[in-house]
């Protein structure tokens, strides 16, 4: 089982709609897959639940959550002492539901990260405790709210690697040195709170080791266009960005040496602006790639549909491989 976190902090980019698609692609290829959805937000759970689910969790709050993983720890009685997952049929995944009520852990989590101890490292590895019972999945992958806060902290803390959809504006490409200035000062930090615990079995995490490597970014809606052979081309003044990332991500993911191993391929892919076919998507509760005339698919969408199929289908080809590259 290898813990991916798609992550950025920056909002609105595309992260969960690349999840939860990336997710499906993945389970096409016969890997089983899990999804946290870590965002109080929950839109991984709206993307994938119909509302008879999201009634019971916002106004029932009958169902099992991450926040009922979450809970117990926060209150100081220690982890939860079994996980329930649900299966998505359409996206033939197992998910984690979201909860909006995660944000309340927000502050525990803060407050237990500045103060040195064993109950500061067992809420910070909660989620590590968490995929402990999940070694049965190929892949367990974290949808994640676009901030540096203390919930995604413990998650990045947590997972094996962390995939980085960019938008393609400047403002990406800072936000890619200032998250690897920020796991910088999290590693030390870390390795403090790790230090002052006199007997680390007290913690009751196996695994305390902190080994986030960047397994590679996709690029985000950026406006296509065809050249004369047929192929996808970025417009200029994008295209004039996007060859600036990959130096970027040389520079301040990987000389500055604050990830212990580089995958065979940073770049996994490039998703265009898929239009209607986004909402669509949304609204039949189904991945981009499987959307059929029943959903409202007409003339020129069915070569959209088949493309998309496609373009989730090579990433997650690349997924696999870069996962693969680092064993
Ligand atoms: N490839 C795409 N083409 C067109 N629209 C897209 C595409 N990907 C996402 N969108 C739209 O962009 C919006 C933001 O997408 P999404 O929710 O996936 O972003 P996010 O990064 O997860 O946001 P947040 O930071 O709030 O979690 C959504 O309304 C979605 O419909
Ligand atoms: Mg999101």
């Amino acid at each position: 089982m290898k813990s991916v976190a798609v992550f950025t902090n920056k909002g609105g980019v595309g992260k969960t709609t690349l999840l939860c698609n990336l997710a499906a692609a993945l389970a096409k290829r016969n890997k089983k897959v899990l999804i946290v959805d870590a965002d109080p937000q929950a839109n991984a759970t709206q993307y994938m639940f119909d509302d008879d689910v999201l009634e019971e969790i916002y106004d029932k709050k009958s169902l099992y959550t991450i926040y009922s993983m979450a809970r117990p720890l926060s209150q100081g009685k220690g982890f939860s002492a079994t996980h329930e997952f649900r299966r998505s049929q359409a996206f033939n995944v197992d998910v984690l539901l979201g909860d909006p009520r995660l944000a309340l852990i927000e502050d525990t989590l803060a407050a237990d990260w500045n103060s040195s101890g064993v109950r500061g490292l067992r809420t910070t590895f909660l989620f590590r405790e968490m995929l402990s019972a999940c070694k049965a999945y190929d892949y367990v992958l974290f949808d994640m709210g676009p901030s540096l806060g203390s919930i995604n902290r413990s998650a990045l803390i947590s997972c094996d690697f962390f995939l980085l959809p960019l938008s393609i504006d400047i403002f990406s490409v800072r936000a890619t040195e200032n998250i690897a200035a920020w796991i910088s000062s999290w590693r030390k930090r870390l390795d403090l709170n790790i230090s002052s615990v006199a007997d680390l079995s007290d913690v009751e995490v196996d695994d305390l080791e902190f080994r986030l490597n960047l397994l590679g970014y996709v690029n985000q809606q950026y406006t296509a266009k065809r050249d004369s052979l047929g192929s996808r081309r970025p417009v200029k003044a994008y295209e004039k960005i996007m060859n600036t990332i990959p130096a970027a991500i040389e520079k301040s993911m990987v000389t500055s040496g604050k990830y212990s191993q580089r995958p065979l391929n940073f770049h996994m892919g490039t998703i265009p602006n898929l239009h209607s076919l986004v909402p669509m998507s949304q609204s039949s509760r189904k991945p981009i790639f499987e959307l059929k005339s029943s959903d409202g698919i007409v003339g020129a969408h069915f070569v959209k549909v088949a493309e998309a199929d496609d373009l989730y289908r090579e990433i997650a080809v690349r997924f696999i491989e870069n996962i693969e590259s680092f064993k």
